[in-house]
């Protein structure tokens, strides 16, 4: 079943991250440990540099300072494909799916970018076969069996949110690394989807998650950090981060 995920959750350890852009400092001086299986929600102000941190970590951006390691093994010069293959498996804040294909093709898609490449995989009827398994094994686990021929861009906003995870999960990911993936989702499907986050945290992965919407943050994060002007601004368990008085000015006066 490819609940089972094997072999470990991945661990993540970064150490004085700093990322300039022209003469503006974007991120500064980030410390963050992430423990294997830990789940860690990320929250801070528009702007702040959330998915900015997530481009270092899956290697779309290369940091001006500090480094990133995984389990111990440091990710300097490590492109984004080579991260994916060690498990780090990345959502975007807009959808980046292939709208023209099938739901099923979009997973299989994935499957077929972790079990052979593309170059010579027409020629290999196998390995086709297996991902399309791995296609329906996935699909069926986040709950989209029924809508696997339709076209992706049918889709809700909530459905699609449950396809990127099932690429992932194709891809094998071990850490999830989600970019506010309750952005534009009905208010009905958020309960699903995080019960879905919640589910895929459970079977043994590390979860890193930016996400505007709190309730879903405190309900999944066992540990939360603010960012605030590309800064960690505090870190800790969602109790104490809620009140923390400099978390409640940082949003000035925005619903927490
Ligand atoms: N490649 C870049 N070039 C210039 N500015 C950038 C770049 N990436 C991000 N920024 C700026 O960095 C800041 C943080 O952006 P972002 O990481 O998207 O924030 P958040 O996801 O917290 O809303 C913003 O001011 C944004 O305009
Ligand atoms: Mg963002």
């Amino acid at each position: 079943m490819s609940s089972v995920v094997e072999p470990q959750p991945l661990a993540i350890q970064v150490t004085g991250l700093g990322f300039r852009v022209g003469g503006a400092e974007i991120l500064t001086d980030i410390d963050l440990s992430v423990p294997s299986g830990s789940f860690l929600g990320i929250i801070g102000p528009n702007g702040a540099g959330k998915t900015t941190f997530l481009n270092m970590l899956s290697g779309l951006l290369v940091p001006s300072n500090g480094s990133i390691s995984v389990e111990g093994r440091d990710l300097a010069g490590v492109a984004p494909s080579a991260r994916a293959r060690l498990g780090m498996g990345r959502t975007f804040q807009t959808s980046s799916l292939f709208n023209a294909l099938s739901v099923f093709e979009n997973a299989r898609l994935s499957a077929q970018a972790r079990l052979g490449g593309s170059a010579n995989f027409w020629r290999r009827p196998r390995l086709g076969d297996e991902a399309s398994n791995v296609a329906r094994e996935v699909l069926e686990e986040v709950g989209l069996s029924k809508v696997a021929l339709r076209p992706t861009e049918s889709l809700s906003h909530g459905d699609k949110r449950k396809l990127e995870l099932a690429i992932l999960l194709a891809a094998k990911a071990r850490v999830l690394l989600l970019d506010e993936p309750m952005a534009g989702v009905n208010t009905e499907d958020v309960p699903l989807l995080m019960e879905l986050i919640g589910r895929l945290h459970g079977e043994g992965r590390t979860v890193l998650m930016v996400e505007h919407h709190m309730a879903v943050v405190v309900g999944l994060a066992d540990t939360i950090a603010v960012l605030d002007s590309g800064r960690v601004l505090a870190t800790g368990d969602p109790d104490s981060v809620i009140a923390n008085e400099a978390v409640q000015s940082a949003y000035l006066g925005q619903p927490l």
